[in-house]
């Protein structure tokens, strides 16, 4: 085995941010493009330790049929974002990731995502059962490239929310749920969150589905000494309010209304079309304004499917504020990004974080990650510049830990 030979399990293997993850990683790897736009191969994070890109080995699982090679293929068509000819240098490399991507479970994920599933899927085995399929699948997986050190993120399709239930508060509770079968307490990202920590593997939750962290399972990472982090990638619209929306306060402007409209066409908005797992995203998008103004500005989230944009999002967003003598005046912006191209470097940098953590035995939340998240979990911060100061101390730190161990050797 291996030390230095990073695995990377994504569930919902065959979506677009997936297919974006691993085209970019095998290119990085290769060298056949640069790593720009990831964070955390600038200056800032040099000197940590962090594994190289090409070190890092994929699988995963999805509840569709298809090959981990057309995902990719059509994540280059469909986007119309990059080359579509480097995947034919990447190719052999994506096709060698095949055997390691498995069925997955939709246990609860509502009936849009029943409808893209391939029929094989729609079980009805036991949780513990289903939990157990998922651990050998990882296993599988780490066997089969060598790799002892797994960080599993989550790049399914938003499911509806899961409602409160008595057993999320504490572990044992949750495990006698699991034990008698109690479907109701879980959604298909809980039993892949806690499938993940059982197997001893870091957990990022990069989807605004909130079955995935309940607090057992974030009991289950301390009792495990993993790390896990999440919720819902900070990419688009969110970022820009985490960014803008503290310059208002700066100013003592006071905002009134922030009315945000996103379109988009790829598959994602497709399920996000769908109300019941439209509620859950914009849950998670809703926070952010509260968070950093200290008030809750009139405020709504619009999300459209609109098929012929594919991967391209757009969000326009009008925002009405405040100032000296009682005047009224506005901001409206308008966003256009390609939704993938900005998720995948997330997504590799936060593997690199979390497998970085993973070795350092830290446990449990990582808050210095907020930045990356439009919830970040047991973080209070909301402002991009002021969360991204708490990446830039971690990295501090870590480097001076890095620094002490060579005196010391
Ligand atoms: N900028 C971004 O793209 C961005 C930002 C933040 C969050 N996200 C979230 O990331 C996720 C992935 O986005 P995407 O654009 O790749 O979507 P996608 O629809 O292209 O891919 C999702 C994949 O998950 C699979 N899937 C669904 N339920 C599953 C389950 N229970 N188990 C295993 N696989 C399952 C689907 O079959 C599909 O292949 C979504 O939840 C999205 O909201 C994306």
């Amino acid at each position: 085995m291996e030390e230095n030979k990073v695995g990377v399990w994504l569930i919902g293997a065959l979506g677009s941010v997936s297919a974006t993850v691993i085209t970019g990683a095998l290119a990085i790897g290769k060298g056949l493009i640069s790593s720009k736009g990831m964070i955390t191969s600038t200056d800032a994070f040099s000197n940590l330790g962090l594994v190289d890109v090409a070190r890092l080995r994929f699988g995963g699982c999805d509840v569709r049929k298809g090959s981990i090679l057309e995902a990719v293929r059509q994540g280059a068509r469909e986007s119309r974002a990059f080359d579509p000819e480097l995947v034919g240098l990447i190719e052999e490399d994506v096709q060698r990731i095949q055997p390691y991507i498995q069925k997955g479970t939709n246990r609860n994920c509502g009936e849009i995502i029943n409808t893209i599933s391939d029929p094989a899927c729609k079980e009805d085995a036991y949780l513990i059962e289903t939990i157990e399929t998922i651990r050998n699948s990882i296993r599988f997986f780490k066997q089969g490239n060598g790799v002892n050190r797994v960080v599993v993120v989550n790049l399914a399709s938003t499911e509806p929310l899961l409602k409160f239930h008595y057993c999320h508060g504490d572990l044992d509770d949750f495990e006698t749920a699991l034990k008698e079968n109690d479907v109701d307490a879980i959604r298909a990202s809980t039993l892949y969150a806690y499938a993940a920590l059982k197997e001893g593997c870091a957990f990022i939750n990069f989807t605004p589905s909130n079955g995935a962290l309940i607090p057992a399972i974030i009991q289950l990472a301390d009792k495990q000494g993993l790390p896990i982090m999440g919720n819902d990638g900070k990419t688009g619209e969110t970022l820009i309010k985490s960014a803008l929306a503290p310059m208002f306060s700066c100013r003592d402007l006071k905002v009134m209304s922030w009315e945000g409209f996103n379109i988009l066409g790829n598959r994602d908005g497709q399920v996000l079309n769908h109300p019941e797992n439209r509620e859950t995203k914009i849950r998670s998008k809703d926070q952010t304004l509260t968070k950093v103004l200290g008030y809750s500005p009139h405020s709504k989230v619009g999300i459209n499917y609109v098929p012929s944009l594919g991967d391209q999002k757009t969000a326009w967003d009008f925002i009405h504020f405040k100032g000296f003598l009682g005047a009224t005046m506005s901001l409206q912006f308008i966003w256009q990004g390609y939704d993938s191209i900005l998720a995948a470097p997330l997504v590799l940098d936060l593997v690199r974080l979390a497998e970085l953590a993973m070795r350092r035995g830290e446990k449990g939340v990582m808050p210095h990650l907020a930045s990356f998240f439009k919830s970040p979990i047991g973080v209070s911060e909301y402002r991009l510049y002021e969360q991204f100061q708490m990446l830039l101390s971690y990295a501090d730190h870590v480097r001076k830990d890095r620094e002490k161990m060579r005196i010391v050797n």
